[in-house]
């Protein structure tokens, strides 16, 4: 049980938050899902290596008590941008499922909410969010982009507006298969035993049955059956995508590289940026299920894949590091955040 849940709970953590004390500071916040604080080498850790979050923790300050607003990313998620518990903006759920799990449903982080990207916005900062949204896309069609990062406050998008699924990678498992499987089970036991008793009832001439009507309904049941198993065994095609603001970039996803990628993304914004105040949001892939690593991280960890996927985010921070230490000017905007 809690197959489900289990597999797309996400702590989200937040890493590092450079702030200047000047009016309008460069904001970068690093987001990563699932990764537990006892991961890290700034929180004890002696055999994951990550020098360049440490290094920012040593610089700045590291908390050790926060509570998120939900076990789980879509909520949790929502809160976070907008400061509200996440059931005012209509973003807790109390069935099982408590997360968007499908690009294309309707549903999301209503656009009227007031996210600290909006506020950003307002006041001039050039703003983007890179990598997992997990908000909502949609409402009424397929390009009306209501619950997009676009429409939150947010210049410039590129990740998945979904979560990273275990399904999207092959030879990782599915995070659907099983529920659906074993959610099909009751109601086709009852569907069987109805007909057996309505043949029965039928041939002692108990009830005069319809079955054309019947045969009607069971054609139909069973083309939606043939429907729903065609789109689980076709999700990664259907769900996994990388969008580049409202453009589907690649479908489906690539995990090659994506790491780099994505702080590829990140350096581009802040060059692009150098100018005017910036807000951005990196929200990491890592170290959600599926995990995936490059290869010039893939089996270097003391810990398999999920360290290698540990490490690799480590190396994406210290790359943004270095980039904000060299770029002049974004030098003078760095904190010293001593915690005097
Ligand atoms: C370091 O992280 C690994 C991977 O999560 C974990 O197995 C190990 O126990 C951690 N070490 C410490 C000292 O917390
Ligand atoms: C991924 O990165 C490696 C190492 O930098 C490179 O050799 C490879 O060509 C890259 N793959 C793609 C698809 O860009």
């Amino acid at each position: 049980m809690g197959l489900l849940l289990l597999l797309i709970i996400c702590q989200c953590t937040i890493n590092s938050i450079k702030t200047h004390s000047v009016s309008k500071p460069n904001i970068i916040l690093l987001m990563a899902d699932d990764l537990g604080i006892g991961d890290l080498g700034c929180y004890g850790n002696r055999t994951l290596r990550t020098p360049n979050i440490d290094r920012l923790a040593e610089e700045g300050v590291t908390l050790t008590q926060h509570i998120a607003a939900s076990p789980l990313c879509t909520p949790s998620r929502a809160a976070f941008l907008t400061g509200r518990y996440p059931i005012r903006s209509g973003m807790a759920a109390f069935s099982r499922v408590g997360v968007f799990l499908f690009s294309a449903s309707s549903g999301g982080l209503p656009s009227e909410e007031i996210t600290f990207s909006k506020l950003l916005k307002q006041k001039g900062y050039a703003t983007a969010l890179i990598g997992k949204w997990h908000l909502g896309m949609n409402c009424e069609s397929s390009n009306d982009f209501c619950h997009h990062p676009l429409s939150h406050g947010f210049d410039y998008f590129y990740g998945l507006p979904v979560t990273n699924f275990r399904d999207c990678k092959s030879g990782q498992g599915s995070v659907f298969l099983k529920g659906v499987q074993k959610g099909l089970v009751l109601p086709i036991q009852i569907t069987g035993i109805t007909l057996v008793s309505l043949v029965v009832v039928h041939y002692i001439g108990l009830l005069k049955v319809p079955f054309q009507a019947l045969g009607y309904f069971l054609l139909i049941i069973t083309i939606s059956l043939v429907v729903l198993i065609f789109f689980f065994y076709n999700f990664r095609q259907l769900n996994c995508f990388l969008m580049r603001d409202h453009r589907i970039i690649q479908q489906p996803l690539s995990y090659e590289n994506l790491t780099q990628r994505l702080t590829k993304e990140a350096m581009q914004f802040i060059e692009r940026n150098t100018g005017t105040p910036f807000l951005l949001v990196l929200s990491y892939l890592h170290v959600h299920t599926a995990l995936y690593a490059s290869e010039n991280f893939k089996g270097k960890s003391k810990h398999g894949l999920y360290g290698d996927a540990v490490e690799e985010m480590d190396w994406s921070v210290g790359m943004l590091h270095m980039l904000l230490t060299a770029v002049e000017g974004i030098l003078d905007d760095l904190c010293s955040c001593s915690p005097n």
